[in-house]
Protein backbone atom coordinates (compact mmCIF):
# COMPACT_ATOMS: atom_id res chain seq x y z
CA UNK A 1 0.00 0.00 0.00
CA UNK A 2 1.29 3.31 -0.85
CA UNK A 3 2.33 5.50 2.21
CA UNK A 4 0.19 7.97 1.84
CA UNK A 5 -2.64 5.42 2.15
CA UNK A 6 -1.54 3.18 5.25
CA UNK A 7 -1.32 6.88 7.11
CA UNK A 8 -4.66 7.74 6.30
CA UNK A 9 -6.37 4.20 7.05
CA UNK A 10 -4.23 4.78 10.37
CA UNK A 11 -6.11 7.74 10.76
CA UNK A 12 -9.13 6.86 9.96
CA UNK A 13 -9.02 3.28 12.50
CA UNK A 14 -7.17 5.81 15.35
CA UNK A 15 -10.53 8.41 15.02
CA UNK A 16 -13.38 5.41 15.23
CA UNK A 17 -11.66 3.78 18.20
CA UNK A 18 -11.28 7.22 19.57
CA UNK A 19 -14.61 7.87 19.51
CA UNK A 20 -15.46 3.90 20.56
CA UNK A 21 -13.60 5.06 23.81
CA UNK A 22 -15.24 8.40 24.58
CA UNK A 23 -18.85 6.92 23.97
CA UNK A 24 -18.07 4.44 26.65
CA UNK A 25 -16.91 7.24 29.15
CA UNK A 26 -19.62 10.04 28.00
CA UNK A 27 -22.50 7.31 26.79
CA UNK A 28 -25.05 7.45 26.08
CA UNK A 29 -25.05 11.17 24.35
CA UNK A 30 -20.91 10.90 24.20
CA UNK A 31 -21.63 14.80 25.94
CA UNK A 32 -19.87 15.60 28.74
CA UNK A 33 -21.30 17.50 31.79
CA UNK A 34 -20.00 19.14 34.16
CA UNK A 35 -20.16 17.29 37.98
CA UNK A 36 -22.28 19.42 40.78
CA UNK A 37 -20.14 21.16 43.95
CA UNK A 38 -20.59 20.48 47.61
CA UNK A 39 -22.09 22.83 49.76
CA UNK A 40 -18.28 23.59 51.01
CA UNK A 41 -16.79 23.85 47.70
CA UNK A 42 -20.28 26.39 46.75
CA UNK A 43 -19.40 28.55 49.76
CA UNK A 44 -16.36 28.67 48.82
CA UNK A 45 -16.36 29.42 44.74
CA UNK A 46 -19.36 32.43 46.53
CA UNK A 47 -17.16 33.84 49.00
CA UNK A 48 -19.57 33.42 51.70
CA UNK A 49 -19.76 30.90 54.99
CA UNK A 50 -21.16 27.00 54.42
CA UNK A 51 -23.32 28.82 57.09
CA UNK A 52 -24.54 31.17 55.39
CA UNK A 53 -25.66 29.14 52.33
CA UNK A 54 -27.37 27.02 54.68
CA UNK A 55 -29.28 29.94 55.61
CA UNK A 56 -30.31 30.84 52.42
CA UNK A 57 -31.11 27.36 51.36
CA UNK A 58 -33.90 26.77 54.81
CA UNK A 59 -34.92 30.23 53.47
CA UNK A 60 -35.82 28.87 50.06
CA UNK A 61 -33.77 32.06 48.50
CA UNK A 62 -31.76 32.33 45.12
CA UNK A 63 -31.51 28.30 43.34
CA UNK A 64 -31.85 25.73 45.56
CA UNK A 65 -29.31 22.96 45.75
CA UNK A 66 -30.13 19.64 44.71
CA UNK A 67 -30.56 17.03 48.35
CA UNK A 68 -28.25 13.68 48.48
CA UNK A 69 -27.32 11.17 50.85
CA UNK A 70 -27.80 12.59 54.35
CA UNK A 71 -28.94 15.69 53.41
CA UNK A 72 -26.00 16.60 51.52
CA UNK A 73 -26.66 19.52 49.59
CA UNK A 74 -25.03 19.91 45.94
CA UNK A 75 -25.22 23.09 43.96
CA UNK A 76 -24.57 23.10 40.11
CA UNK A 77 -22.73 25.86 38.31
CA UNK A 78 -25.54 27.72 37.21
CA UNK A 79 -26.56 27.39 41.02
CA UNK A 80 -23.74 29.31 42.40
CA UNK A 81 -24.03 31.58 39.74
CA UNK A 82 -27.70 31.99 40.22
CA UNK A 83 -26.85 33.02 43.91
CA UNK A 84 -24.08 35.06 42.73
CA UNK A 85 -26.70 37.22 41.02
CA UNK A 86 -29.21 36.82 43.96
CA UNK A 87 -26.37 38.11 46.58
CA UNK A 88 -25.41 40.92 44.81
CA UNK A 89 -29.01 42.40 44.07
CA UNK A 90 -29.50 41.88 47.58
CA UNK A 91 -26.60 43.46 48.80
CA UNK A 92 -25.70 46.42 45.65
CA UNK A 93 -22.65 47.40 47.98
CA UNK A 94 -20.67 44.33 48.35
CA UNK A 95 -22.15 43.34 44.25
CA UNK A 96 -18.17 43.50 43.04
CA UNK A 97 -17.35 40.84 45.71
CA UNK A 98 -20.37 38.13 44.46
CA UNK A 99 -19.94 39.51 40.85
CA UNK A 100 -16.77 39.60 39.74
CA UNK A 101 -17.49 40.98 36.31
CA UNK A 102 -15.76 43.86 34.75
CA UNK A 103 -17.26 46.93 34.83
CA UNK A 104 -17.27 48.81 31.13
CA UNK A 105 -18.41 51.77 32.45
CA UNK A 106 -15.68 52.12 34.81
CA UNK A 107 -13.32 51.59 31.50
CA UNK A 108 -12.64 47.88 32.60
CA UNK A 109 -11.47 46.59 29.42
CA UNK A 110 -11.71 43.04 28.18
CA UNK A 111 -8.57 41.18 29.11
CA UNK A 112 -6.76 38.81 26.46
CA UNK A 113 -4.69 36.32 27.89
CA UNK A 114 -2.26 34.00 25.51
CA UNK A 115 -0.28 31.26 27.00
CA UNK A 116 2.37 30.47 24.13
CA UNK A 117 5.89 28.91 24.16
CA UNK A 118 7.09 26.94 21.19
CA UNK A 119 8.19 24.32 23.09
CA UNK A 120 5.18 21.06 22.65
CA UNK A 121 4.93 19.93 26.48
CA UNK A 122 5.39 23.04 28.30
CA UNK A 123 2.06 23.23 29.87
CA UNK A 124 0.39 25.95 27.61
CA UNK A 125 -3.06 23.61 26.93
CA UNK A 126 -3.00 22.76 30.66
CA UNK A 127 -2.32 25.72 31.70
CA UNK A 128 -5.21 27.72 29.65
CA UNK A 129 -8.01 25.47 30.08
CA UNK A 130 -7.65 25.24 33.68
CA UNK A 131 -7.32 28.76 33.53
CA UNK A 132 -10.29 29.42 31.56
CA UNK A 133 -12.09 27.08 34.05
CA UNK A 134 -11.01 28.48 37.29
CA UNK A 135 -12.01 31.89 35.90
CA UNK A 136 -15.65 30.45 34.93
CA UNK A 137 -16.06 29.45 38.32
CA UNK A 138 -15.10 32.97 39.89
CA UNK A 139 -17.85 34.36 38.43
CA UNK A 140 -16.62 35.75 35.10
CA UNK A 141 -17.84 35.64 31.56
CA UNK A 142 -14.92 33.64 29.61
CA UNK A 143 -14.15 32.87 25.72
CA UNK A 144 -11.44 29.78 25.39
CA UNK A 145 -9.87 30.15 22.18
CA UNK A 146 -8.08 26.72 21.02
CA UNK A 147 -5.45 28.14 18.18
CA UNK A 148 -3.59 24.71 18.27
CA UNK A 149 -4.06 22.60 14.82
CA UNK A 150 -3.81 19.79 17.26
CA UNK A 151 -6.67 21.16 19.69
CA UNK A 152 -5.82 19.57 22.50
CA UNK A 153 -7.83 21.92 24.28
CA UNK A 154 -10.81 21.12 22.56
CA UNK A 155 -10.34 17.53 22.89
CA UNK A 156 -10.27 18.28 27.01
CA UNK A 157 -13.73 20.70 26.29
CA UNK A 158 -14.64 17.29 25.11
CA UNK A 159 -14.74 17.44 21.10
CA UNK A 160 -13.04 15.29 18.55
CA UNK A 161 -12.24 17.67 15.70
CA UNK A 162 -12.22 15.33 12.75
CA UNK A 163 -15.85 14.31 13.72
CA UNK A 164 -17.63 17.53 15.86
CA UNK A 165 -16.55 20.12 13.43
CA UNK A 166 -16.84 20.79 9.76
CA UNK A 167 -15.33 23.37 7.86
CA UNK A 168 -15.06 27.14 9.14
CA UNK A 169 -15.56 25.97 12.74
CA UNK A 170 -12.71 27.48 14.57
CA UNK A 171 -10.94 30.84 14.87
CA UNK A 172 -9.80 30.28 10.84
CA UNK A 173 -13.32 31.01 9.73
CA UNK A 174 -13.58 34.23 11.27
CA UNK A 175 -10.52 35.32 10.42
CA UNK A 176 -9.58 34.05 6.87
CA UNK A 177 -9.02 36.59 3.85
CA UNK A 178 -11.67 35.37 1.64
CA UNK A 179 -15.15 35.92 1.34
CA UNK A 180 -16.09 32.74 3.44
CA UNK A 181 -15.15 34.23 6.35
CA UNK A 182 -17.92 34.10 9.60
CA UNK A 183 -18.67 36.53 11.86
CA UNK A 184 -16.78 35.10 15.02
CA UNK A 185 -20.15 34.80 17.23
CA UNK A 186 -20.98 32.55 14.72
CA UNK A 187 -17.93 29.89 15.82
CA UNK A 188 -18.74 30.33 19.62
CA UNK A 189 -19.91 27.33 21.14
CA UNK A 190 -21.46 26.74 24.65
CA UNK A 191 -19.90 24.52 27.26
CA UNK A 192 -20.76 22.46 30.08
CA UNK A 193 -19.47 24.85 32.11
CA UNK A 194 -21.62 27.89 32.63
CA UNK A 195 -20.07 30.65 31.64
CA UNK A 196 -17.17 29.55 29.66
CA UNK A 197 -17.36 29.96 26.11
CA UNK A 198 -15.29 27.93 23.35
CA UNK A 199 -14.10 28.74 20.01
CA UNK A 200 -12.78 25.23 19.36
CA UNK A 201 -9.31 24.22 16.92
CA UNK A 202 -8.56 21.89 13.89
CA UNK A 203 -5.82 21.55 11.50
CA UNK A 204 -7.93 23.99 9.35
CA UNK A 205 -5.91 26.91 11.57
CA UNK A 206 -3.33 26.28 9.86
CA UNK A 207 -4.36 27.64 6.91
CA UNK A 208 -3.99 30.94 8.15
CA UNK A 209 -0.04 30.27 7.39
CA UNK A 210 -0.88 29.38 4.00
CA UNK A 211 -2.88 32.01 2.86
CA UNK A 212 -1.17 34.91 4.76
CA UNK A 213 2.19 34.96 2.76
CA UNK A 214 -0.63 34.89 -0.21
CA UNK A 215 -1.91 38.08 1.16
CA UNK A 216 1.38 39.55 1.84
CA UNK A 217 2.69 39.26 -1.55
CA UNK A 218 -0.92 40.41 -3.02
CA UNK A 219 -0.26 43.50 -1.18
CA UNK A 220 3.58 43.87 -2.30
CA UNK A 221 2.14 44.11 -6.00
CA UNK A 222 -0.71 47.19 -4.75
CA UNK A 223 -3.73 45.02 -4.94
CA UNK A 224 -5.17 44.36 -1.65
CA UNK A 225 -5.97 46.59 1.62
CA UNK A 226 -7.55 44.25 3.99
CA UNK A 227 -6.13 44.28 7.63
CA UNK A 228 -2.94 43.43 7.59
CA UNK A 229 -2.82 39.52 9.32
CA UNK A 230 -1.86 40.75 12.85
CA UNK A 231 -4.43 42.90 13.39
CA UNK A 232 -6.88 39.73 12.41
CA UNK A 233 -7.30 38.23 15.27
CA UNK A 234 -7.58 41.37 17.45
CA UNK A 235 -10.34 42.68 14.99
CA UNK A 236 -12.58 39.66 15.25
CA UNK A 237 -12.70 39.56 19.01
CA UNK A 238 -13.29 43.50 18.84
CA UNK A 239 -16.90 41.69 17.50
CA UNK A 240 -17.94 40.16 21.10
CA UNK A 241 -15.97 42.25 23.23
CA UNK A 242 -19.25 43.43 24.98
CA UNK A 243 -19.92 39.72 25.88
CA UNK A 244 -16.70 38.88 28.00
CA UNK A 245 -14.19 39.79 30.56
CA UNK A 246 -11.87 37.61 29.45
CA UNK A 247 -10.41 35.52 26.65
CA UNK A 248 -7.96 32.49 27.63
CA UNK A 249 -5.88 31.16 24.14
CA UNK A 250 -4.21 28.28 24.03
CA UNK A 251 -1.31 28.81 21.49
CA UNK A 252 -0.05 26.62 19.25
CA UNK A 253 3.17 25.27 19.32
CA UNK A 254 5.49 27.29 17.17
CA UNK A 255 6.00 31.05 16.09
CA UNK A 256 3.70 31.52 12.81
CA UNK A 257 1.22 34.22 11.72
CA UNK A 258 -1.39 32.64 13.89
CA UNK A 259 0.79 32.92 16.87
CA UNK A 260 1.58 36.85 16.50
CA UNK A 261 -1.48 37.52 15.55
CA UNK A 262 -3.01 35.94 18.44
CA UNK A 263 -0.12 38.01 20.57
CA UNK A 264 -1.03 41.05 18.74
CA UNK A 265 -4.75 40.96 20.09
CA UNK A 266 -3.25 39.74 23.79
CA UNK A 267 -3.43 42.22 26.64
CA UNK A 268 -1.30 40.04 28.44
CA UNK A 269 0.94 37.29 27.76
CA UNK A 270 1.40 34.08 30.13
CA UNK A 271 5.16 32.12 28.57
CA UNK A 272 4.96 27.93 29.82
CA UNK A 273 8.34 26.97 31.48
CA UNK A 274 9.21 23.71 32.38
CA UNK A 275 12.54 23.77 34.33
CA UNK A 276 14.87 21.54 32.49
CA UNK A 277 17.84 22.52 30.61
CA UNK A 278 16.82 21.66 26.99
CA UNK A 279 13.66 23.43 27.48
CA UNK A 280 15.30 26.62 28.92
CA UNK A 281 17.40 26.46 25.71
CA UNK A 282 14.65 26.54 23.72
CA UNK A 283 13.14 28.87 25.71
CA UNK A 284 15.73 31.89 25.04
CA UNK A 285 15.65 30.64 20.86
CA UNK A 286 11.57 31.23 21.77
CA UNK A 287 12.38 34.65 23.13
CA UNK A 288 14.73 36.24 20.63
CA UNK A 289 12.86 34.80 17.69
CA UNK A 290 9.36 36.43 19.10
CA UNK A 291 11.23 40.27 20.35
CA UNK A 292 12.44 39.65 16.61
CA UNK A 293 9.18 39.05 14.63
CA UNK A 294 6.86 41.37 17.09
CA UNK A 295 9.67 44.38 16.52
CA UNK A 296 8.83 43.71 13.08
CA UNK A 297 5.19 44.08 13.46
CA UNK A 298 5.51 46.98 15.83
CA UNK A 299 6.94 48.37 12.81
CA UNK A 300 4.32 47.61 10.46
CA UNK A 301 1.86 49.50 12.61
CA UNK A 302 0.88 46.69 15.19
CA UNK A 303 0.27 47.49 18.59
CA UNK A 304 2.13 46.18 21.53
CA UNK A 305 0.93 47.13 24.87
CA UNK A 306 0.97 44.24 27.66
CA UNK A 307 -0.67 44.79 31.27
CA UNK A 308 1.74 41.77 32.28
CA UNK A 309 3.96 39.13 30.66
CA UNK A 310 4.79 36.18 32.94
CA UNK A 311 6.72 33.44 33.35
CA UNK A 312 4.88 30.07 34.57
CA UNK A 313 7.41 27.61 35.44
CA UNK A 314 5.12 24.14 34.94
CA UNK A 315 5.10 20.35 35.75
CA UNK A 316 7.76 21.12 38.63
CA UNK A 317 9.18 18.48 40.57
CA UNK A 318 10.18 20.33 43.67
CA UNK A 319 12.17 17.68 44.88
CA UNK A 320 14.12 17.36 42.19
CA UNK A 321 17.77 19.36 42.47
CA UNK A 322 18.44 20.74 38.83
CA UNK A 323 15.23 21.82 38.65
CA UNK A 324 14.82 24.03 41.18
CA UNK A 325 18.41 25.07 40.45
CA UNK A 326 16.78 25.95 37.22
CA UNK A 327 13.72 27.74 38.70
CA UNK A 328 16.32 29.53 40.96
CA UNK A 329 18.33 30.79 37.96
CA UNK A 330 14.97 31.92 36.45
CA UNK A 331 14.06 33.42 38.76
CA UNK A 332 17.85 35.18 39.50
CA UNK A 333 17.52 36.45 35.92
CA UNK A 334 13.46 37.39 35.61
CA UNK A 335 12.68 38.37 39.07
CA UNK A 336 8.97 39.50 39.48
CA UNK A 337 8.52 38.15 35.77
CA UNK A 338 8.43 34.69 37.25
CA UNK A 339 5.17 34.08 38.85
CA UNK A 340 5.66 33.31 42.61
CA UNK A 341 2.98 29.90 42.24
CA UNK A 342 4.55 27.39 39.77
CA UNK A 343 2.33 24.57 38.79
CA UNK A 344 3.59 21.18 40.31
CA UNK A 345 4.20 18.09 38.19
CA UNK A 346 1.36 15.71 39.46
CA UNK A 347 -0.43 12.33 38.28
CA UNK A 348 -3.33 14.20 39.25
CA UNK A 349 -3.07 16.39 35.96
CA UNK A 350 -1.98 13.57 33.99
CA UNK A 351 -4.23 10.57 34.77
CA UNK A 352 -7.62 13.52 35.01
CA UNK A 353 -6.09 14.14 31.10
CA UNK A 354 -6.53 10.26 30.36
CA UNK A 355 -10.42 10.63 30.73
CA UNK A 356 -10.01 13.85 28.92
CA UNK A 357 -10.85 15.77 32.04
CA UNK A 358 -9.66 18.71 34.02
CA UNK A 359 -8.58 18.97 37.75
CA UNK A 360 -11.76 21.12 38.22
CA UNK A 361 -13.65 18.43 36.16
CA UNK A 362 -12.68 15.26 38.32
CA UNK A 363 -13.82 14.49 41.75
CA UNK A 364 -11.47 14.42 44.93
CA UNK A 365 -12.12 10.86 45.58
CA UNK A 366 -10.40 9.90 42.17
CA UNK A 367 -7.45 10.20 43.67
CA UNK A 368 -5.74 9.78 47.24
CA UNK A 369 -6.46 13.10 49.02
CA UNK A 370 -2.43 13.82 49.60
CA UNK A 371 -2.81 13.79 45.73
CA UNK A 372 -5.65 15.72 44.69
CA UNK A 373 -5.49 18.20 47.17
CA UNK A 374 -1.26 19.40 46.67
CA UNK A 375 -2.61 19.19 42.76
CA UNK A 376 -5.39 21.78 43.42
CA UNK A 377 -3.18 24.16 45.87
CA UNK A 378 -0.62 24.47 43.34
CA UNK A 379 -3.72 25.05 40.56
CA UNK A 380 -5.44 27.26 42.96
CA UNK A 381 -2.16 29.41 43.87
CA UNK A 382 -1.26 29.89 40.34
CA UNK A 383 -4.72 30.89 38.98
CA UNK A 384 -5.51 33.13 42.10
CA UNK A 385 -2.20 35.06 41.36
CA UNK A 386 -3.32 35.18 37.45
CA UNK A 387 -6.00 36.60 38.56
CA UNK A 388 -4.92 38.97 40.77
CA UNK A 389 -2.24 40.45 37.64
CA UNK A 390 -6.05 40.69 36.05
CA UNK A 391 -7.76 42.56 38.83
CA UNK A 392 -4.72 44.56 39.17
CA UNK A 393 -4.79 46.00 35.43
CA UNK A 394 -8.58 47.16 35.30
CA UNK A 395 -7.31 49.06 38.55
CA UNK A 396 -9.33 47.85 41.15
CA UNK A 397 -8.29 47.73 44.78
CA UNK A 398 -7.31 44.36 45.62
N1 LIG B 1 1.44 19.80 36.15
C1 LIG B 1 1.42 18.66 35.45
N2 LIG B 1 1.60 17.46 36.06
C2 LIG B 1 1.59 16.30 35.36
N3 LIG B 1 1.41 16.23 34.05
C3 LIG B 1 1.23 17.39 33.36
C4 LIG B 1 1.23 18.66 34.03
N4 LIG B 1 1.04 19.63 33.09
C5 LIG B 1 0.92 19.00 31.92
N5 LIG B 1 1.03 17.65 32.07
C6 LIG B 1 0.98 16.63 31.02
O1 LIG B 1 2.02 16.89 30.11
C7 LIG B 1 1.58 16.77 28.78
C8 LIG B 1 1.82 18.07 28.01
O2 LIG B 1 1.09 19.12 28.62
P1 LIG B 1 0.30 20.18 27.74
O3 LIG B 1 -0.41 21.07 28.67
O4 LIG B 1 -0.52 19.48 26.72
O5 LIG B 1 1.51 20.96 27.04
P2 LIG B 1 1.53 21.84 25.70
O6 LIG B 1 0.14 22.33 25.45
O7 LIG B 1 2.50 22.94 25.99
O8 LIG B 1 2.02 20.93 24.60
C9 LIG B 1 0.11 16.38 28.86
O9 LIG B 1 0.01 15.00 28.68
C10 LIG B 1 -0.33 16.78 30.23
O10 LIG B 1 -1.32 15.94 30.74
MG1 LIG C 1 -1.02 22.16 23.72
Amino acid sequence: MATDRAIACDAEMLSAQLQAMRDRLFSPTSKKALRKFSSGEAARLIGVSDGYLRQLSIAGEGPQPETGAGGRRYYALDDINGLRRHLAEQNPTKARHYLPRRDAGRGEHMQVIAVTNFKGGSGKTTTSTHLAQHLALAGYRVLAIDLDPQASMSALFGYQPELDLDGNDTLYGAIRYDDERRPLVDVIRRTYFDGLDLVPGNLELQEFEHTTPQMLAARQTGGDSKAMFFARVQEALQTVAGDYDVVVMDCPPQLGFLTLSALCAATSVLVTVHPQMLDVASMSQFLFMTADLLSVVREAGGELNFDFMRYLITRYEPNDGPQTQIVGFLRSLFGDRVLTAPLVKSTAFSDAGLTKQTLYEVARESFSRATYDRAMESLTAVNDEIEGLMVKAWNRAG
